[in-house]
Order: structure tokens, then C-alpha cells, then sequence
């Protein structure tokens, strides 16, 4: 049995994400998990909220609440709508957790002792009316390029030109409109990324297997310009975890917190933890998933994320991870953690003609997807349509068309003709009699080579490859049907249409397991008509095909997926168009 570790992307705290964020990171990795679950492997699968940084702390002071409560509160939305989404993680935890605070601190101790912090005396703005430092895209002014009067402080949106803070013409704060404001001198901290440079290089080369968008993304950042950069990696803020070395006070570094960025991927490791504290487990038993020295060499670590995201895993948080672990090499300590094994990344899915737009509330978000249709219809097109090798596109019409043609005609129809029709000359039990044929073993023969080329796809997280094959299974299934006509067969036949409609039983269990990553809940509905727990995976499909013996009572199940209609269709394309209020 393999062991495979599964992180997503961890979905910043402020509001609900949209379809394109969760087709970016969540849903693929929930579905290798399930996949790599119903093969029998052990996985542990782990995702979180991203809780710190100057967004928390705005949409905390826009909400009214103080930013703890606005975060508490967020998280439980965000947890009850990935539950509602199927997402099945071993847990969903939080980066403003007790554990990821001190293994943040503990990280950032460990790259001090190692050398590979320095302190960066800086000038940075201060308002005196909202009492705080202001990050650069938080101060606005005139553009000196082109004029633009709202400009921001990292760059001009109008031109495009980078900027620095002081290069704004009557500069203002953008939180409370102030233009008091001052420069200021403040230290921080940099982790020293460019002394790092060669052993990342040497690293992503030995990634010959991780997907192109990935490795180019981080060749991009390791050579072009100037090279890699060394990362600032503390803020001027109130939120967050507190600067300290290990647990040790961090002398002129009071009042001040590590950058978002820093602590969100050490919360992936933190988040086994808060899974085991949560759960009455031992520390050994997240740390045979983290620490190679202590059970986790044969771990397989896979990383999902959009393409955004990429610089930070394949540069930054190797970094940490690297350069913790070589100073315990020196130091004779056998602490060690693990580094990632595989990267999928994804490109964006725009929406209808534009982009998902969280700050405009343009697109679906994941409440309103849920109010309008269960989750599997969701799963299905997302994953069948996922921006791999491009961007993708959601459109209504497209959305329309496959919901009814893959889910309803091809698969729901199935299910409903054959129980349907079993339950109406045979009964509500698998009917006995009859012997497979040269069809019959024409299909078993189909459905091998498709499903080892579905293993292969999902194997390799080949998401839009795999969501074809299934839609290929379960048309080889109706195809079966359509010519062997048990319909037909039984008026001359019985005994052999009893043989037709046993098999199409047996492949309505198949299809529930085969299916079951990508639609979780029918899957499970599909298994409870045909009254059996038997998720067995199909290693050999003319075993798997007997499973249901003659005799086993089933029921007829409801529609399991409803057609999409040209007025509901319209109405939510109008619905969606605006904003989100
Ligand atoms: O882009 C985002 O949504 C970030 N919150 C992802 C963080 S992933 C990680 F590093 F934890
Ligand atoms: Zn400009």
C-alpha cells in the first residue's frame, strides 16, 4: 500500500471562493485523493485557510468584526461549503492555528541558525491617521508616467508601470483616504533565496516528470532579470504570527509578524498536526507523514495549485524546507522534512467572455453554484473542463450541453433503463439464467483497456484525460445495451436477456466506483439502489462484473440527474452576469 500526502492550495480567508479558484487547486486534489483512496492506498489529505495579511485584516474592518472573529466566522462558511462540495479532506485546518504559529517560528530559528536570514534596514510609509505601516499596493496617488489619479503603490494599473511608493504624486492612504503620511525606516527580515539558488536549480532539474507549466514558471524566476531574489519575509502589521526564533524573542523584530506568504505553506505541515491534536493522535503519527526521519521517506507528496502560485512552492517554500534541513545535516540533528515530490499546476478557467472576478463579484461563487444544483453536476464539468494545457472557459451553453448529454443521457439513462427494465420482467432482484456471450466478453474486453488507460490518467493527474475515459466507459456500457436489446431478446430469449440484464447491474456497481471520484454523492447513491458496499476496485473486470449475484434484491433509483433547461439556463446566465451583492 502506498502512502501518498495530498495539499491543495490554501484559499485566502476573505469571502467565498468562485468556481475558477476551486477548479484551480481543491476539487483535482480531492479527486486524486478519492481516486487514490478507492485503490486502496493510504492517504492523508490537507487543506486550510490562508488567515493572514493585509486582505484578512481589511475585509475583518469592512465586515465590522474584529479580524480573530471575522476569521473564525469565515472559516466556518469556507468548511461547510467545501463539505458541501464533496471535498474530502483529512482536515481542513487554519494558518492562524496555535501549531502552525510555532512551527512558523520554529522554521524561521532554524534558517537563522543556517545564516540565511539577514535584516533589511527599509523606508516604508507610515500613516499616522490609521496608526500603521502601509503595504505599497494600500498607498494610491497620481501616476507620474501617465497620470492615472489612482494609482497604486506597487504599480499603475492604467500603464502598467512598476512603481515605488514614493514615486506617487499626492500620495494617499487607500484604507482611510489620509495624506498624512510619513516615511519611515523599519527592519526586516529576508530570507537569503539567492544563496539558495543553486541547490533549487539543481532541484526543479531533477524534476524531469512535473508538468512543463510548472518547471517553467520556476526556471523563469531562478534565471531571468537578476536571478532569484532574496524574499522579505516579515510585515509591519498587527495579524499574524509573531516574529520569534523558535520561541525565543527576535530582538528588534517586536511588534512585527512573518509575511503571509512564510507561514501559509508551513501551515500544510501544521495542519497534520492540528489533524492529530484534533483527533486524540500522537505527534508520531503526523510526523511519519512529514519528517523523513521519522517514517516519511516513503511518503509520495503532491501539491495542487494554480499557476499563480507556483513561484512560492517551487522556490520559496523549498527554500525553507531545504535550508532547514541542510543546517540539521550540519548540526548532527537528525530533523529533516519532506520536500515536495510532484507539482500539478493548473492555468485559469475565465467565465463567459471575461474572467471570475472575486473583487467585482463577476462569475459563480461556490453558495451560489450549490443553491442552484447539487455538487456532482459542478464536479463533472469542472473537472472535464479543467485549464490544463490552456486557459478554459466556462460558458452556460457549454455547461448545458454536457451536464445533459454526459450525466443525464449517457449515464443517468443508463442506470434508469436497465433497473427499470429488470424490475419490470424480472423483478427488483438480479435476475439468473443465461451465459455471457461473444458481446458480452467484446465488452469486458473494452472496458480492461479503458479502465487501465483511466488508471493511467488519473495515475499521472491527467484530469481532462481521465474525465474522457470514464464518459467513454459508461458509453461503451449504453452502446452494449443498445445492441444486445434485452428488451428484444427477452421475447425469444429470456434466459439470455436475464443474462444482458445482469451484466448492465453489475456495470451500474462498476460505474459507482469508477465514477466515484468525479461524483462522489450518485456514486454513492448508485451503490445504495444496488444495495451493496462493495467499492471493490476493478482490477479484473470480469470479476468485477459477477459481483452482484442472481438473486441480489437492488431498488430503482430516482432520476439522478436532472436535464438542464433552456429557461433555467437563461435565467442564470442574466442572474450571473452582475455583481455579486
Ligand atoms: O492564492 C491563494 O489563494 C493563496 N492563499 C494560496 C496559498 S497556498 C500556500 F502556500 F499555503
Ligand atoms: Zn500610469
Amino acid at each position: 500500500m502506498a502512502r501518498i500526502l495530498i495539499t491543495s492550495a490554501i484559499p485566502y480567508i476573505n469571502g467565498i471562493k468562485h468556481l475558477g479558484n476551486l477548479i484551480g487547486s481543491q476539487l483535482p486534489a480531492d479527486l486524486y485523493a478519492r481516486y487514490q483512496r478507492g485503490r486502496g492506498n493510504e492517504v492523508m489529505f490537507l487543506c486550510a485557510t490562508d488567515e493572514h495579511g493585509t486582505p484578512a485584516e481589511l475585509a475583518a474592518a469592512k465586515a465590522g468584526k474584529p479580524v480573530a472573529e471575522y476569521c473564525a466566522d469565515m472559516y466556518a462558511v469556507q468548511a461547510d461549503i467545501a463539505n458541501r462540495f464533496g471535498l474530502s479532506f483529512d482536515h481542513f485546518g487554519r494558518s492562524s492555528s496555535e501549531q502552525n504559529k510555532r512551527l512558523t517560528q520554529h522554521f524561521a530559528g532554524k534558517l537563522d541558525d543556517a545564516g540565511l536570514i539577514r535584516e533589511v534596514s527599509e523606508k516604508q510609509v507610515y500613516s499616522n491617521a490609521d496608526g500603521r505601516f502601509l503595504p505599497d499596493r494600500y498607498i494610491e496617488g497620481t501616476c507620474p508616467n501617465c497620470g492615472y489619479d489612482r494609482a497604486r503603490g506597487d504599480q499603475c494599473e492604467n500603464c502598467t508601470k512598476q512603481l515605488d511608493p514614493t514615486d506617487l504624486i499626492e500620495p494617499r492612504s487607500a484604507i482611510s483616504g489620509s495624506t498624512d503620511l510619513e516615511v519611515r525606516e523599519t527592519k526586516h527580515l529576508y530570507l537569503r533565496q539567492s544563496a539558495m539558488k543553486d541547490q533549487l536549480d539543481a532541484w526543479i532539474d531533477s524534476k524531469t516528470d512535473w508538468p512543463v507549466l510548472t518547471t517553467s514558471i520556476a526556471k523563469k524566476w531562478l534565471h531571468d532579470g537578476d536571478g532569484l531574489q532574496d524574499r522579505g519575509i516579515t510585515r509591519d502589521l498587527d495579524w499574524g504570527v509573531p516574529v520569534k526564533k523558535g520561541d525565543q524573542d527576535w530582538p528588534g523584530m517586536e511588534g512585527k509578524v512573518f509575511y503571509v506568504w512564510f507561514d501559509a505553506p508551513i501551515e500544510y505541515i501544521a495542519c497534520a498536526k492540528e489533524w492529530a491534536d484534533a483527533s486524540g493522535r500522537t505527534d508520531a503519527d503526523w510526523e511519519r507523514w512529514w519528517r523523513t526521519d521519522k517514517g516519511a521517506e516513503d511518503v509520495r507528496y503532491v501539491q495542487f495549485m494554480g499557476k499563480d502560485n507556483v513561484p512560492f512552492h517551487t522556490l520559496s517554500f523549498p527554500a525553507t524546507i531545504l535550508g532547514t534541513n541542510s543546517h540539521n545535516e550540519d548540526t548532527g540533528s537528525s530533523e529533516r522534512w519532506k520536500l515536495v515530490d510532484y507539482i500539478k499546476s493548473f492555468n485559469y478557467l475565465n467565465y463567459d467572455g471575461g474572467q471570475f472576478s472575486t473583487s467585482q463579484g463577476r462569475g459563480v461563487f461556490m453558495d451560489q453554484a450549490l443553491e442552484i444544483l447539487p455538487a456532482d453536476y459542478w464536479r463533472w464539468w469542472l473537472l472535464s473542463h479543467a485549464p490544463e494545457s490552456s486557459d478554459s472557459e466556462f460558458t452556460w451553453e457549454n455547461f448545458q450541453q454536457s451536464v445533459n448529454k454526459d450525466l443525464a443521457d449517457v449515464l443517468g439513462n443508463f442506470v434508469s433503463r436497465i433497473t427499470k427494465f429488470c424490475r419490470s420482467k424480472f423483478g427488483e432482484a438480479v435476475p439468473e439464467g443465461g451465459r455471457f456471450g461473444e458481446r458480452e466478453n467484446a465488452l469486458i474486453d473494452e472496458l480492461t483497456r479503458r479502465v487501465r488507460a483511466y488508471e493511467d490518467h488519473m495515475e499521472t493527474m491527467e484530469v481532462r484525460k481521465s474525465a474522457q475515459e470514464l464518459r467513454a466507459i459508461w458509453v461503451a456500457g449504453n452502446e452494449y445495451l443498445q445492441a444486445a436489446a434485452p428488451w428484444s431478446t427477452f421475447k425469444e430469449d429470456p434466459e439470455q436477456a436475464a443474462a444482458q440484464v445482469r451484466l448492465g447491474l453489475n456495470l451500474i456497481r462498476l460505474y459507482a466506483v469508477l465514477s466515484a471520484p468525479f461524483i462522489p454523492d450518485t456514486s454513492a447513491r448508485m451503490l445504495s439502489a444496488m444495495n451493496t458496499l462493495d467499492t471493490g476496485w476493478p482490477d479484473d473486470l470480469a470479476a468485477a462484473l459477477d459481483a452482484l449475484p442472481a438473486g441480489h434484491a437492488f431498488t430503482v433509483p430516482d432520476v439522478l440527474f436532472a436535464k438542464v433547461l433552456d429557461e433555467q439556463r437563461e435565467d442564470w446566465q442574466e442572474k450571473f452576469a452582475g455583481t455579486r451583492n
